[in-house]
């Protein structure tokens, strides 16, 4: 009895003390609404709240959310808001999803000139009332849209953070795990590069199974295929649904919130500021970095091929080119 007491009490005691931690995840569209889901079903912190400008959408969502925490046995709270700001205050992570998300046939690069504006707006609001927030930025063009919210906050570098290289990353390992008939969890690989259909970098040569190289198990001709499917795997989704994919980019998004949230040190590759790192400087775009609770606790350097180096060197180009037509939206 007295025993149960103890138990009861220390577990009493423990939740009194326990530093509350609390995500935001602006847009509650299908990519926030499915971020904020995993992240309250994974218990990442113990509040998310959902703010979406379409009155009555994100307290809606919240609370069919809240419907299935018995049934899935969670204790996150999730909260929704219309435009409320105040509700976010003191959120460690804030996630920005908000914006148009591309129709088929479209590519992320041209929603720039309507998400450009909600980006900065959102991210200005959010700061606002968390100032000590990190920033994770799923809106496309996803590598634009970070250097954006970067610039336009005057934020530290380790504080802004796009999410898109752990999407194409598990997008990538998918298709491994499809050519190799084995299961997902087993496969290693890496998307570094940009978070677009000609931009990003698959990189074969470091993607393993079980340790084994995946080159030694698979032709170069079903690698090269891997490749290209993993390069088109958001456009693939778009052409099927009719608009952008959810599950993996919301998923992908509350991966990158719980390294950060649970300082867990993952390596993931992220869309960061570089500044001389692999040859690059003033943008944003996929490496590898290691995320803790400052959010980039370190950029990865990777030993690149002459090969890799140089489409490294083509994708940040083009990121650099629709890092330009900010400044001509008015937006920089
Ligand atoms: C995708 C979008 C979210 O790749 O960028 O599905």
């Amino acid at each position: 009895m007295s025993l149960y007491f103890c138990r009861n009490f220390i577990t009493h005691i423990n939740k009194k003390l326990k530093i509350m931690s609390k995500v935001t995840v602006v847009g509650a569209g299908n990519v926030g609404a499915t971020c904020a889901n995993v992240l309250a079903f994974n218990e990442v912190a113990d509040e998310v709240v959902m703010l979406d400008v379409k009155e009555g959408v994100s307290e809606g969502k919240a609370m069919d959310m809240m419907q299935t925490a018995q049934l899935l046995g969670f204790d996150t709270t999730i909260v929704g808001c219309t435009n409320d700001y105040e509700k976010t205050a003191n959120s460690d992570v804030i996630v920005i999803t908000s914006g148009i998300p591309r129709k088929p046939g479209m590519t992320r690069e041209e929603l720039i000139g309507v998400n450009a504006g909600i980006v900065k707006t959102v991210a200005e609001n959010a700061l606002k009332y968390s100032p000590n927030a990190i920033l994770v930025v799923i809106s496309n063009p996803m590598d634009t849209m970070t250097y954006l919210a970067l610039k336009s906050l005057g934020l530290p570098k380790n504080r802004v953070i796009g999410m898109g290289g752990a999407l194409d990353s598990s997008r990538f390992k998918y298709f491994l795990s499809q050519a190799l008939g084995c299961n997902a969890n087993e496969v290693e690989g890496m998307v570094i590069g940009g978070h677009g259909d000609t931009t990003m970098i698959p990189l074969a040569r470091l993607a393993t199974y079980k340790g084994q190289p995946v080159s030694t198990l698979l032709s170069e001709e079903k690698l090269n295929e891997v490749v290209a499917s993993t390069m088109v795997g958001g456009a693939t989704l778009t052409k099927l649904l009719g608009t952008s994919a959810w599950y993996a980019p919301g998923a992908a998004g509350a991966y990158v919130v719980e390294s950060i949230i649970h300082n867990q040190k993952k390596m993931i590759p992220c869309s960061v500021l570089l500044e001389g790192e692999y040859g690059e400087s003033d943008l944003c775009i996929g490496v590898p970095v290691i995320l803790g609770k400052n959010g980039i606790e370190k950029i990865v350097a990777l030993e690149l091929t002459a090969d890799e180096k140089e489409k490294f060197a083509a994708s940040a180009k083009a990121v650099h080119g629709t890092n330009a037509a900010l400044k001509e939206v008015g937006a920089l």
